[in-house]
């Protein structure tokens, strides 16, 4: 079997990577086609080399453009490359542009697109990523929601065949890695953080970031944070932060220490450190809860709701107040923050990868691994 992989974010990396490692395990040299949505060596190559992924066939540098400027473009090059290649299955995994552009290409040249991820909705359609999870799925021959929450996502839209919960690649990753940056990252002491004693940032996300209220609004909530504070930078929300002007006020924030975005071995070692996370990421949602550090999310709505179920993650969106009240109460309540630091991981064992490679090759043994008329 010949499987292509298509992949072009950070997180793609990231949660890709176990699958690439399942497939070599069972001798099968998967091809792997990097967009180049992102492009910098920190978004980037620094993954490629931390999770040892063998050498990229191909690299489309797409970068970046207007949404239909990407996904057009990156849609034409991987259409070339699978014109050339003809594999017998072509993997995306989560919810960005480079999958929407990599599902069409290849469902339209007759080969079977499998989803890894499906099945996640935030029923916000105003998302960009919400409109490529919906498509990439229903272009898809093989889904792989990974909670039985996503399955029934898929099943009330009707796709219902060749659907298999397997859990999320993010906790392979998580495994597969957590030890290694143990060992070898020195972000803590590069940083000087304390273990539990900071709070960890991210975001990135284009509806806080692109408009100057809701990133002022930002601002305001890292002005008031009661301890100490990391935040890795995505490139998109430095540019807007300096675009309009907000760049010198969140750098003259005290507590707040802003570095460039971070490899996976430092942001591991720091997130699991961390007293808790505040973020509107969504693998981040995901590796908290697995983690054990508690989740604020910088959103008012999310496609992983069972995080929120399971207590761990809470919807605080750009609130001060309410962000504020939480972080305080976590601050003096231990049980509160025991409670949330202790909720179960809904994301299943590790195995994702393994099982991912193993049900697509049975497939494509019993021939089964093909675009239905
Ligand atoms: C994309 C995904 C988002 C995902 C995120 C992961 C879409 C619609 N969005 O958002 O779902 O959560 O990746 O991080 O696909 N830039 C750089 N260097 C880079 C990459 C980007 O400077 O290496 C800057 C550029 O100014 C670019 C901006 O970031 O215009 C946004 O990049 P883009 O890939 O369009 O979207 P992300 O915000 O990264
Ligand atoms: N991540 C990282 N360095 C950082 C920030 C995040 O390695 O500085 C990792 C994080 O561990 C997670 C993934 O990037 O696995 C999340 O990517 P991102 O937040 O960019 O995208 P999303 O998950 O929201 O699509």
């Amino acid at each position: 079997m010949k499987p292509a992989l298509v992949f072009g974010t950070r997180p793609e990396i990231i949660k890709l990577a176990p699958v690439v490692r399942a497939f070599l395990e069972m001798g099968i040299k998967p091809l792997l086609i990097h967009t180049g949505q992102h492009y910098d060596y920190e978004m980037s190559r620094i993954f490629l080399e931390e999770l040892e992924l063998p050498p990229i066939d191909y690299h489309l540098e797409v970068g970046s453009g207007t949404q239909a400027e990407q996904t057009g473009k990156a849609m034409v090059k991987i259409e070339k490359v699978l014109m050339d290649e003809r594999p017998d299955v072509t993997l995306v995994q989560g919810d960005t542009n480079t999958v929407l552009a990599g599902a069409l290409a290849s469902v339209k040249l007759k080969i079977p697109v499998a989803h890894v991820e499906a099945g996640l909705r935030s029923f916000d359609r105003t998302m960009p990523e919400e409109i490529n999870r919906i498509l990439a799925d229903h272009a898809s021959e093989v889904l792989f929601p990974p909670t039985d929450e996503a399955r029934k996502n898929l099943e009330r839209e009707g796709i219902t065949e060749n659907v298999y919960v397997v859990g999320n690649t993010i906790v392979d990753a998580v495994l597969q890695n957590s030890l290694v940056a143990e060992k070898k990252s020195d972000v803590l002491e590069r940083l000087g953080m304390k273990p539990k004693e900071y709070i960890l940032i991210t975001a990135h996300r284009a509806e806080n970031t692109d408009s100057r209220e809701n990133l002022t609004r930002l601002v305001e909530i890292l002005e008031s944070l009661p301890m100490m504070a990391v935040y890795p930078i995505h490139p998109r929300t430095e540019g807007r932060l300096k675009r309009f002007g907000l760049w010198e006020r969140v750098t003259a924030i005290e507590n707040l220490v802003i570095t460039k975005p971070l490899g996976y071995l430092d942001f591991l070692r720091l997130e699991k450190n961390a007293f808790a996370v505040m973020t509107d990421s969504g693998g981040v949602q995901e590796e908290t809860i697995i983690l054990d550090v508690p989740c604020l999310t910088l959103r008012y709505n999310t496609e992983r709701p069972e995080t929120v179920k399971a207590g761990g993650n809470i919807l605080v969106g750009l609130e001060r107040e309410r962000v504020l009240h939480y972080l305080q109460k976590l601050i003096e309540d231990r049980d509160f923050y025991e409670k949330m630091a202790k909720a179960p991981n809904p994301f299943g064992d590790g195995k994702a990868g393994e099982r991912i490679a193993k049900i697509l090759l049975e497939l494509y043994e019993k021939g089964e691994l093909k675009v239905k008329s």
